[in-house]
């Protein structure tokens, strides 16, 4: 026989992998509008269900009793949080799962080190560098997890001394990284020490990257941990030889940054401006958060229908109050009774709108909204004043009129909805609470701003029922 049986595997896995990377290529391609998402997503499992099947053909493989313990625990975990877990939880659990992706990196680099066969320092940079990101991904999307589900405070967390902190972390983790790299039994022979001490570093590291950063800045750090999480894999992928590893790796980490890149330019901001200057945290301007900033005009469920029965455009805006009313049914039922009426409807979807990205969009398109009536700011700004009638439906921070006028607000500079210049708008919210951002808006209290007090699937379909008469 020409070829060993080894070396024939090796042949049919890596062209196995080869194919899962397209098909993870063209799933994202697919991903990439809400049309083909549902296909997209498909498509990607599949490739990663192949690339799973392929892998376990490893000849390297001995016994496969804890594989199957763990595709066990795994699968029964992932489903139980798909079907369990409600839809407005989604957010946390998408940071939840950025975590998981880390410290899953970070074992198999520990494993790889601690079993230490021939570990030449490009495979020990490798497993440096898989402990260092997942460590970090791994406390850091904890810290995500906690903002986003209100476990802890979602404000930006400040203090004294935070730069000379973060510069000495870096330190002492480049040190211990030479040391694990280059100058093995230098200073200490135990491999667990080096290791455990590398962990510890990057768990805290982890923790202090993400708690400075708060308020509306959050959607760039889970952007960004997201890729952190690939960067992790794309490591780990390089510590134990896995080509697939290395390019699903690869394109989470690269789709993190592009998604990164987005968010940072909904914000209006730098990276850098987000990471080390605190947005979002109390400035000493003097002013209280929440002072009382004038008259607040409620409208009840009759007058709001008159209104609407008499424009003939409708800008709707939705926010994370219409994904915890659930209201992105009626929502849609209400666009398309406008619409029969004779007006023009069309939706603003903000970046950062609600708790993840792409919130609206995919709520929206759950509701069967065409693509077709979806804006952008930027496209529905510069006429906003011919529009007669903005209804906000649960959108806060996104349609928050300081980010433009209020040179001291948090928010200043980030790029909003600006619904107040519209004849009318409708803000349809259950109180005066504030958003994530935790401050006051002054689209409240404008004269052309009635509030419609309400659960906002109730507020709807109340207008739904007023319409069909
Ligand atoms: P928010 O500013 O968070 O405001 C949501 C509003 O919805 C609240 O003021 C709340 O007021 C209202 N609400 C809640 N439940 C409701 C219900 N059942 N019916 C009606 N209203 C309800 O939302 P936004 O404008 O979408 O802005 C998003 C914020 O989250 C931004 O600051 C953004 O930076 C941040 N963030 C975004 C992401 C991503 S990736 N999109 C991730 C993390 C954080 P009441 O309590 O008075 O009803």
């Amino acid at each position: 026989m020409i070829f060993s049986d080894q070396f024939n595997t090796s042949v049919v896995v890596n062209l196995t992998y080869i194919l899962a990377s397209m098909l993870f290529i063209f799933g994202l391609k697919l991903l990439s509008s809400p049309e083909t998402a549902k296909r997209g997503n498909l498509v990607s499992s599949s490739g990663m269900l192949l690339a799973v099947l392929v892998t376990l053909l490893d000849q390297s493989i001995i016994d496969f009793t804890w594989i199957i313990v763990g595709v066990c625990i795994g699968a029964s975990i992932g489903y139980f949080a798909a079907i369990k877990i409600k839809i407005t939880a989604m957010p946390e659990m998408v940071a939840l799962f950025n975590g998981f992706g880390g410290i899953a990196s970070l074992l198999v680099g520990s494993a790889e080190y601690l079993n230490g066969v021939n570990q030449n320092p490009a495979l020990l940079i490798a497993i440096y560098l898989t402990v260092l990101i997942g460590g970090v991904t791994f406390s850091g999307s904890l810290i995500a997890w906690g903002k986003l589900s209100e476990t802890i405070r979602g404000n930006p967390f400040l203090y004294k001394g935070q730069q000379i902190v973060n510069s000495l972390l870096l330190g002492l983790l480049l040190f211990a990284g030479l040391e694990m790299i280059y100058m093995q039994g230098m200073f200490t022979e135990n491999q667990f020490q080096i290791l455990g001490f590398i962990c510890l570093l990057a768990f805290l590291l982890g923790v202090l990257f993400v708690v400075p950063i708060g308020g509306a800045d959050m959607p760039v750090v889970i952007a960004l941990l997201n890729s952190f999480s690939g960067l992790a894999a794309c490591a780990a992928g390089f510590v134990i030889l896995n080509n697939v590893l290395i390019v699903a790796g690869a394109l989470v980490g690269a789709s993190g940054l592009i998604l990164t890149n987005i968010m940072c330019k909904a914000m209006n901001r730098s990276l850098a401006n987000v990471l080390f200057s605190g947005f979002g945290a109390v400035k000493d301007t003097g002013v209280e958060r929440n002072e009382v900033q004038g008259e607040v005009r409620p409208i009840n469920i009759a007058d709001t229908y008159l209104i609407l029965e008499a424009a003939t455009s409708v800008l709707i805006v939705p926010g994370y109050g219409m994904a915890v009313a659930q209201a992105q049914h009626s929502v849609r039922e209400l666009g398309e009774l406008l619409e029969a009426n004779g007006a023009e409807v069309k939706y603003a979807i903000h970046p950062v709108a609600g708790r993840m990205p792409g919130h609206m969009n995919v709520l929206l398109a759950e509701a069967n909204v065409s693509y077709d009536v979806l804006v952008e700011p930027e496209d529905v700004n510069p006429i906003m004043d011919t529009i007669d009638v903005c209804i906000v439906i649960g959108a806060n921070d996104v349609v928050n009129p300081d980010a433009k006028e209020n040179e001291r607000s948090p928010i200043y500079g980030m790029p909003i909805i600006e619904v107040d210049k519209a004849k009318t708008a409708f803000v349809l919210k259950r109180s005066m609470a504030t958003g994530f951002a935790g401050i006051k808006n002054p689209l409240f209290f404008k004269s052309n701003t009635r509030m419609l007090f309400g659960d906002a699937k109730e507020s709807v379909s109340s207008l739904v029922a007023e319409f069909k008469g």
